[in-house]
């Protein structure tokens, strides 16, 4: 079975056809990160037209890289939500009107429980072992920071959730903060590297909750650039508020790289804990990092050193937004359009079936 997956729930637009729900025969990435870069996050209103824009050459690629026709398709699946409506709506109208003029099932899927299958894609025609459930799963993107038991495909229970800011909405906040360009997940990643002495910020642990708190630990930042710039504490200028802009001006790079590092290390600890506790609570066997965080470095290795289950963490490419997840999700959760009756769900929640 082929599916031609799509997602335009953000700022990538993406197609991808894959077979049996596992086997990536084609995954094209359309990124707008430039075109989103100089106002520092995505403008939704240029998301929707460059969805529109590319949409059509996206997927002839897709086919093309798959070396299939549409006469091959099974079916087709697009992200219903949660995401921007106008971004949604291209890619859940291009799709619904393929899958009609194919005579195929439409799949609107969840793009959180897409997060949830990019570990069950592979690129080798031998199918590796599935991930064993229940699993459980941290899903850290630039929208969601969520842990997910996930006891069967279909069957989720959200256990934790970020009560303010996801993980990736931090990182590009406080990369911001620090004058590092956007998006800043990998921004800050690099100046990290670079750290010799990385800064001590305070983890917002939230004891005895799996859930998570960020807004806090940006704040902890800003302080923080405010102290090494003007060499005193915020408290002290009482009644005034902090000038945001061109504190990092003021530092040197050693000084941002030490912060960086910091902050970093302070998001991976609280994700890494909060995961592999959870994990232990629910007797998973096996834990997945899942979204666009689960790219990081320093993530991905504390992860691999402190979880003792079978450990799945999607590969980078597979870890940003893509439409091969979308396409496995919809092949494990099959939910076609019923009456042909279907819209998007910006604020979608993960549901059992
Ligand atoms: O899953 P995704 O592509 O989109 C959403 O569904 O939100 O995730 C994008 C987020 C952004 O906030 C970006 O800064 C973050 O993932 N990200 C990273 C890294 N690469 C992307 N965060 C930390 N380290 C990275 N290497
Ligand atoms: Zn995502």
């Amino acid at each position: 079975m082929l599916t031609l997956g799509i997602e335009t729930s953000c700022d990538e637009t993406s197609v991808a056809v894959v077979e049996e729900g596992r086997l990536i025969r084609a995954n094209v990435v359309s990124s707008q990160i430039e075109l989103h870069a100089p106002y520092g996050g995505v403008v939704p209103e240029i998301a929707s037209r460059q969805h529109v824009r590319v949409i059509s050459q996206v997927t002839a690629r897709a086919l093309r890289d798959a070396g299939i026709g549409m006469e091959h398709l099974s079916a087709v699946a697009a992200t219903q939500g949660p995401g921007l409506a106008g971004a949604l709506l291209v890619g859940l109208n291009f799709g619904h009107g393929l899958a009609l003029a194919l005579d195929v099932p439409f799949i609107p899927v969840n793009h959180v429980e897409g997060h949830l299958h990019s570990i069950w894609l592979t690129s080798q025609s031998l199918f590796p072992p599935e991930p064993e459930m229940p699993l459980m799963a941290l899903v850290v993107s630039g929208g969601h920071t969520q842990l997910v038991l996930m006891r069967d495909h279909g069957d989720y229970q959200v256990v934790g959730r970020t009560l303010d800011d996801a993980a990736g909405e931090a990182f590009d906040k406080v990369a911001r903060l620090l004058g590092l360009s956007y998006p800043g997940g990998p921004a800050i990643q690099a100046a990290a590297a670079e750290a010799q002495s990385p800064v001590n910020v305070p983890r917002a642990w939230l004891p005895d909750s799996f859930d998570f708190s960020f807004s806090g630990v940006k704040t902890a930042v800003l302080h923080l650039l405010y102290e090494i710039a003007e060499g005193k504490s915020p408290h002290q200028i009482r009644g005034k508020a902090l000038p945001r802009v061109d504190l990092a001006a003021r530092l040197r790079r050693q000084q941002i790289a030490d912060l960086a590092a910091g902050f970093q290390e302070s998001v991976v600890d609280v994700l890494v804990t909060k995961t592999s506790a959870a994990a232990a609570r629910y007797d998973a066997k096996s834990v997945a990092v899942v979204g666009g965080v689960a790219a990081n470095q320093a993530l991905r290795q504390r992860m691999t050193a402190v979880i003792h289950t079978p450990l799945h963490i999607s590969p980078p490419e597979f870890s940003t937004d893509n439409a091969a997840m979308i396409a496995a999700a919809s092949f494990f959760v099959p939910r076609p359009a019923e009456n042909d009756d279907v819209d998007v769900l910006p604020s979608l929640a993960l549901t059992t079936t």
